[in-house]
This record gives C-alpha cells, sequence and structure tokens, in this order.
C-alpha cells in the first residue's frame, strides 16, 4: 500500500530539490542526480523529487501508511518552510498499493500487441497449445511483443550462442533462436521436462529445434558448469527471481562485450516500487534492479515492456 505522488505547481522546482537536499542532507542520506532529480532516505522511508518545467513531482515510499505519512509530512512541511516567494500546494494522492500499479494501460497494451511484425502460425498455434495445456499458467509465457524483441536482440547481436534461464513452454526459446546466426546454439535452462515438451514439436515446424540444447537441472548448476570464458552473445532471464541476482553474475562475466542479458519481470505487477512488499523475491530484485543501474561493467536500460524489461549490454 505505502506509496503516494504529489505534483507541486511551482516556478522554481528545481531550486525546492537543491534547498531541500541540502539541508536534508545534514541529518539523513540525501541525494542530487546530475539530472537534477533529488532523493531522501529518512528513517520511515524515502522520497524522490523530480523537476519538470512547471512543477515538481514527488513520491514518497515506505513501509506501512503511518510511516509513509511520517515522510509526506516532513517533505510537505520543508517545501512549504524554503517557499518564501510563493505559496505551495502539496497535495498528495491517498496511499497507492505497488500491486495495483500498471506500466501500461490495457488499452496501450493492445494496442502495442497490434503493432508489432504479426506473429506466424507456429508461434501463434504454440501460444493456443500452451493455454490449453497450462490454463493459469499459462499468463507465464512472454506475449508476442516481447518475443518480437528479443528476436530482434538476437538479430541485432549476431549471436551464435544464447542462454535462456526459464523455457517453459519455448514460446521465447523459439523467438530466440530464430535470431540465431547460422550454426547458433541455445542452451535453454529449465527443472520441468513436461512443459518443454509442449514446445519440442513447435521448434520442430519451425526449423530450429537442432539449436536449442535444453539443459533440465536448476538453471544456477547449469550456469555454474558452463565455460568461464566471455562467450555468451545474449542471455534471457525468466525463471525464479529470487535467483535473479545469482544468475545475474553467472551471466554478466561470461557475456562477451557487446553482449546483452535481458530480464524479464523486473517490476514485479509493480511490487517492486513498493516496499510494504517485503517478501525474499521482492528484495532481491528490488536490490538487483539498484544493482544493475550502478553496474559499471554494463550500459542498462529498463523499459515498461509488459512486466518491465531490461536490457543490460555488457562494455
Ligand atoms: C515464467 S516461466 C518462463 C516462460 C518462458 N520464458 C516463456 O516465454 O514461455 C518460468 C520457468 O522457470 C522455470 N524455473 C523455475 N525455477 C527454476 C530453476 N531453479 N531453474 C531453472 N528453471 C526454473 C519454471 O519451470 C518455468 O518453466
Amino acid at each position: 500500500m505505502p506509496l503516494a505522488t504529489a505534483r507541486v505547481t511551482t516556478t522554481r522546482p528545481s531550486r525546492y530539490v537543491k534547498q531541500l537536499v541540502s539541508h536534508m542532507g545534514h541529518k539523513v542520506a540525501a541525494t542530487l542526480a546530475p539530472d537534477g532529480r533529488g532523493t531522501i532516505t529518512l528513517t520511515s522511508g524515502t522520497c524522490t523529487l523530480s523537476p519538470m518545467a512547471d512543477r515538481l513531482e514527488l513520491t514518497a515510499t515506505a513501509v506501512d501508511a503511518p510511516s509513509l505519512a511520517r515522510v509526506q509530512d516532513v517533505i510537505t512541511r520543508h517545501l512549504v518552510r524554503f517557499a518564501t516567494q510563493e505559496e505551495l500546494a502539496v497535495e498528495w494522492t491517498s496511499a497507492i498499493d505497488g500491486g495495483e500499479l500498471e506500466p501500461t494501460a490495457p488499452v496501450v497494451g493492445e494496442y502495442l500487441l497490434a503493432h508489432h511484425t504479426p506473429v506466424d502460425g507456429v508461434l501463434g498455434e504454440l501460444a493456443v497449445a500452451t493455454r490449453e495445456a497450462a490454463a493459469d499458467a499459462a499468463h507465464m509465457q512472454v506475449s508476442s511483443d516481447e518475443g518480437a524483441l528479443l528476436t530482434m536482440l538476437t538479430r541485432l547481436t549476431g549471436a551464435r550462442l544464447a542462454v535462456e534461464i526459464g523455457v517453459f513452454t519455448g514460446y521465447s526459446a523459439l523467438c530466440i533462436a530464430r535470431g540465431l546466426e547460422e550454426g547458433g546454439r541455445l542452451i535453454a535452462c529449465d527443472i520441468s521436462e513436461e512443459w518443454a515438451a509442449i514446445g519440442r514439436p513447435y521448434w520442430e515446424r519451425a526449423g530450429v529445434a537442432d539449436r536449442i540444447d535444453l539443459r533440465v537441472a536448476p538453471a544456477l548448476d547449469t550456469l555454474r558448469a558452463l565455460d568461464a570464458e566471455p562467450v555468451i552473445d545474449i542471455a534471457f532471464i525468466d525463471a525464479d527471481k529470487g535467483n535473479y541476482p545469482a544468475y545475474y553474475e553467472e551471466i554478466v562475466r561470461r557475456l562477451r562485450p557487446g553482449g546483452l542479458v535481458v530480464l524479464d519481470n523486473v517490476f514485479l505487477g509493480g511490487r517492486v516500487l513498493d516496499p510494504a512488499y517485503g517478501e525474499e523475491h521482492h528484495v532481491a530484485v528490488r536490490r538487483l534492479n539498484d544493482m544493475i543501474a550502478a553496474d559499471e561493467r554494463v550500459d542498462a536500460v529498463m523499459l515498461p515492456v509488459r512486466d518491465g524489461v531490461t536490457i543490460a549490454r555488457r562494455r
């Protein structure tokens, strides 16, 4: 629940951010990014402050509602105090549950699905077969736009060696395998042979079955047994979220310069933004997202594709 935002109309947004960061920095952690955004971390929670042309945008987060109220109160009081030449109206939204956030509105999502190169019969039929066989679990399959993105990224990197963690019924594996150079190989890791068996006939129909080397074992074991040389061109991580940090580390050290690691579900359905969600996998992905943004081994971008996709390119 504890997430709230405010839009404060003002002609001096950058000035307030600087003032607040400099003043509060004497007592608590307060940072000013090169682009002028501020972050203030209190004991009760965190507030980010983004200066826009005609306003200041605030986002407060905390582990529970009383803590959130304290963050809002501290930031509001300081802002109002600093605004000696105008009267600021700091009106917060009511507390939001991160799990209810949507990176893109459903109607936008539909439009995106309708505007990539259409899927062919093999992918379309694999999607249908997955829905029929897996029922509710079918939601684990990547969407067609994400699949198209994976094929495109694989082609753009001229990949000869790809790794996938989390195969399920093999939709994303098929998308990656299709993008490989002639003679290329996908090491596809999953603990379930049964789900992958659903995909195999479609891999065969698409003429890529011989490129897909399915390894049925915990993915960490498979990764750690791989050659330590940096030879991977592209990797896609889409499995158990608590292991994402370990998967990322094992992959990054084996990526060739210019190689990509692509991570799915980095928003965790919005829960990653809301510190009230504190289960092990929430904490793991939240920390990993922060770590990747600061990781000097890669250039990274997080995209609002479905449930959030990070692309990190090895320097
Ligand atoms: C979200 S699904 C993958 C979906 C797939 N990328 C697709 O587009 O169809 C996650 C998969 O991760 C697998 N998985 C879970 N824990 C794993 C582990 N420790 N090692 C390998 N695979 C694992 C599950 O069996 C499941 O098939």
